[in-house]
C-alpha cells in the first residue's frame, strides 16, 4: 500500500505533551518541558488509515511522527541542530516504509523551509504549504460571502506577505480582490514580494510595514511565524473577517472574546475522503485535518513521490495543481472551525448583527 509520514510538533507544550504522556504532562512545568524537548529523540505517535480516494478507490495509510520541540524552542535553536532531529524523525518514516514526507507546522519554517531536510532524505518531501495556502483561500471565500463581503470590492490584508505561505495566498487573494495590502517587516523583501503580486493583481497592491494599517481590511489573512498573539484587537476594523493560518494562532481567542463583531476563523481545514482515523488527537474531529497534511495524502494517492513544494517561494502554478489533485481525491473545504467550534449559521448570523448594529469605538493606533 502506498504510503505517507508526517512530521508534527507541540503547540501548546503542557497540552500536547499530556495528549501523549499524561502523567508527565501534568507533572512537569512548561520551562522543564522546553528544556528536555532538546534531549528527547522523535517519537512515533500513530498508525492512520483509512482513507480513500474518492477518484479512484486507493487507500493508503501513513504515520504521525513528533518531533518534540516547541515553536519557540525551534525558532531559537541553531537551524542546523533543529535540521538533526527533523532528520531522525525523516529516518524513522523511511525505516516505516513512507514514500512521501510532509513537514507539519515549524519543522516547514525552520531555516529553508525543508530544502535541507529533503536533500538529506531518499524519500519526497513536501512542506504542504501550497495546498495550506490554496485552502486558506477557499476558506476566505466561504467566510466573505456568508458576511455578505465582495472581495472584488474591498481591501484584503495579508499578514506575513514575506512568508511561503503567505506570500502565495497573497498572489491568489490579489488575482480577484479590488485591492491588496501586503504587511511585512523587512522593507526590501516586501517590495520583491510586492512586485510578484503585483504581476498576477487585478487592483492596487499597496506595502506596508505596520501592522496597524490592516484597519483599512475588511478581509484579513494572518500567516505568520510570530509565535503567537501577534493581532490585536484595535488593528481591526467592525465586521472584519479574520483568516488565521498560523500555528499558533496570531489572533488570541481574548481577540474574539472582546470583538463580537468579528468573523475569526482557522485558515487551512480540510476533510478527508473515506473513513480516516489519525490515531492520535490533534485537536480536529476525527476526519478531518490541515491542509499541509492533506498534501502529503494527495500526493500519496496520486503516487507522486517527488519534492512538491519546498523552500521559500512558492509557485502559484503549483498552488493551483495541487488544488485541483486534492479536489480530484476527494478533499473538501471543512466547515469554518473558530477556537475548536464550528461555526454554525446561527452564529455568523450573530456576527453580522453585531457588525451592523456595534459602535465603532475601537482605538486606532
Ligand atoms: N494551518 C496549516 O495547515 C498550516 C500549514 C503550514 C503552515 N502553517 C503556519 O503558517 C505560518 C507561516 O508559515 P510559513 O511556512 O509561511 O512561514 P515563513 O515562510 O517562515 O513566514 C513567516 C512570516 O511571518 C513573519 N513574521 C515572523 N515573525 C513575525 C513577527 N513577530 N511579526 C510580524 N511578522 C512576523 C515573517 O516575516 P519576515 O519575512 O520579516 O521574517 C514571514 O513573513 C506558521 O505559523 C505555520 O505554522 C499552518
Amino acid at each position: 500500500m502506498d504510503s505517507f509520514a508526517f512530521i508534527i510538533h507541540p503547540v501548546d507544550p503542557k497540552r500536547d505533551v499530556t495528549r501523549k504522556y499524561p502523567l508527565l504532562g501534568k507533572l512537569l512545568p512548561v520551562d522543564v518541558i522546553h528544556f528536555v524537548s532538546r534531549f528527547w529523540p522523535p517519537l512515533y505517535l500513530s498508525h492512520i488509515t483509512g482513507a480513500r480516494s474518492a477518484a479512484t478507490g486507493k487507500e493508503i495509510e501513513g504515520w504521525l511522527i513528533a518531533v518534540p520541540y516547541t515553536a519557540p524552542r525551534m525558532l531559537r535553536l541553531p537551524s542546523r541542530e533543529v535540521y538533526r532531529k527533523i532528520i531522525a524523525a525523516g529516518r524513522m518514516a523511511e525505516e516505516l516504509g513512507a514514500q512521501v514526507l510532509g513537514l507539519g507546522a515549524y519543522t516547514a519554517v525552520v531555516g529553508d523551509g525543508g530544502r535541507t531536510i529533503a536533500q538529506a532524505l531518499d524519500i519526497a518531501v513536501t512542506t504542504g504549504d501550497s495546498y495550506t495556502a490554496a485552502v486558506a483561500v477557499q476558506a476566505l471565500h466561504s467566510a466573505a460571502e456568508r458576511m455578505g463581503i465582495d472581495l472584488q470590492q474591498t481591501t484584503v490584508a495579508v499578514v506575513g506577505a514575506t512568508g511561503a505561505v503567505g506570500g502565495v495566498v497573497a498572489q491568489k487573494l490579489a488575482r480577484e480582490a479590488g485591492r491588496t495590502l501586503l504587511v511585512g517587516r523587512r522593507r526590501e523583501r516586501l517590495a520583491e514580494v510586492g512586485e510578484r503580486v503585483q504581476a498576477s493583481a487585478r487592483g492596487e497592491v499597496v506595502l506596508s510595514l505596520d501592522i496597524n494599517d490592516i484597519r483599512e481590511a475588511e478581509v484579513v489573512v494572518t500567516v505568520t511565524s510570530a509565535g503567537g498573539n501577534l493581532v490585536r484587537p484595535e488593528y481591526l476594523r467592525r465586521g472584519a473577517v479574520v483568516c488565521d493560518v498560523s500555528r499558533p494562532r496570531d489572533v488570541s481567542w481574548q481577540v474574539a472574546q472582546a470583538r463580537d463583531d468579528l468573523l475569526v476563523f482557522d485558515g487551512g481545514l480540510v476533510r478527508v475522503p473515506g473513513t480516516v482515523d489519525f490515531g492520535f488527537n490533534y485537536g480536529l474531529p476525527p476526519d478531518m485535518t490541515f491542509g499541509c497534511v492533506a498534501e502529503t495524502m494527495a500526493l500519496t494517492f496520486e503516487g507522486r513521490f517527488e519534492d512538491y513544494t519546498l523552500g521559500k517561494d512558492l509557485s502559484l502554478e503549483k498552488v493551483d495543481a495541487i488544488e485541483v489533485l486534492a479536489a480530484k481525491h476527494g478533499f473538501r473545504l471543512a466547515a469554518l472551525r473558530s477556537f475548536e467550534r464550528q461555526l454554525d449559521d446561527a452564529m455568523i448570523e450573530k456576527v453580522k448583527l453585531h457588525a451592523r448594529t456595534g459602535v465603532d469605538d475601537i482605538v486606532t493606533g
